[in-house]
């Protein structure tokens, strides 16, 4: 009883506390003045800026789309003539010129309806997508592994040879088989952490080519 009691406190104090730093933050507060969906979109404006990658791609896929922040950024720095697709477990408002799927990427037949709605190779798979927090350190660990593990996965199928993939990844998580992946079927590999990627967040962006 006092267990759910305790429970219950700390979580509304956790979303309080959060509240409160969603309305002071500053990236929140110029999303809403730039018209972007989310706060992640600055991450992804930075990570452009620094390895100009968004202009040399026409096919791009976006694994974890909702809400749509980093499709409005893609959107907007590439070509119109582009095919952008986007992929969630949830739903989201349309965006004019992107083709949106709902779905886990889990799901079996993911690659196959995928790649159906390119009509090449993909030149770009973006993923900026974290599992739920189940509280527990060791299963969200196995869960973040699998997740990048499965973009990874993927990429594989999809991207062009020297096709780009932009990753959220997390520092401690890209141990032992998973850097085995990496260094199967990715080059070049380098990481960046955004400043709109908040410092106590152990949250890092990895950025590769495609062997
Ligand atoms: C941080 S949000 C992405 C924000 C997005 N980049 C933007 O700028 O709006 C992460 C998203 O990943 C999605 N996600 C997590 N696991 C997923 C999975 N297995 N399959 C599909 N989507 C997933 C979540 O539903 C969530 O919408």
């Amino acid at each position: 009883m006092k267990k759910i009691k305790l429970n219950k406190k700390h979580k509304r104090e956790n979303s309080t506390r959060w509240i409160q730093r969603h309305l002071n933050d500053e990236y929140v507060r110029k999303s809403k003045v730039d018209g972007y969906r989310s706060r992640s979109s600055y991450k992804l404006l930075e990570i452009d800026q620094k390895f100009k990658i968004l202009y040399k791609c026409k096919n791009i896929l976006d694994l974890g789309c909702a809400p749509g922040g980093w499709l409005q950024v893609v959107k907007a720095l590439t070509s119109q003539h582009s095919v952008i697709v986007g992929v969630d477990k949830l739903e989201i408002e349309n965006i004019k010129g992107v083709k949106f799927i709902k779905k886990d990427i889990f799901d079996e037949n993911i690659v196959n309806i995928l790649s159906s709605n390119f009509n090449d190779k993909v030149d770009l798979v973006l993923s900026d997508m974290s599992p739920n927090s189940s509280g527990n350190k060791s299963v969200d660990h196995l869960r973040i592994v699998s997740l990048v593990e499965r973009v990874i996965e993927i990429s594989k199928e999809i991207l062009r040879p020297r096709g780009f993939l932009i990753s959220k990844i997390f520092q401690g998580g890209a141990q032992g088989e998973l850097i085995q992946l990496m260094k199967i079927h990715l080059n070049n590999i380098r990481y960046i952490k955004p400043k709109a990627s908040r410092k106590e967040s152990s949250e890092t962006y990895l950025v590769a080519e495609k062997i």
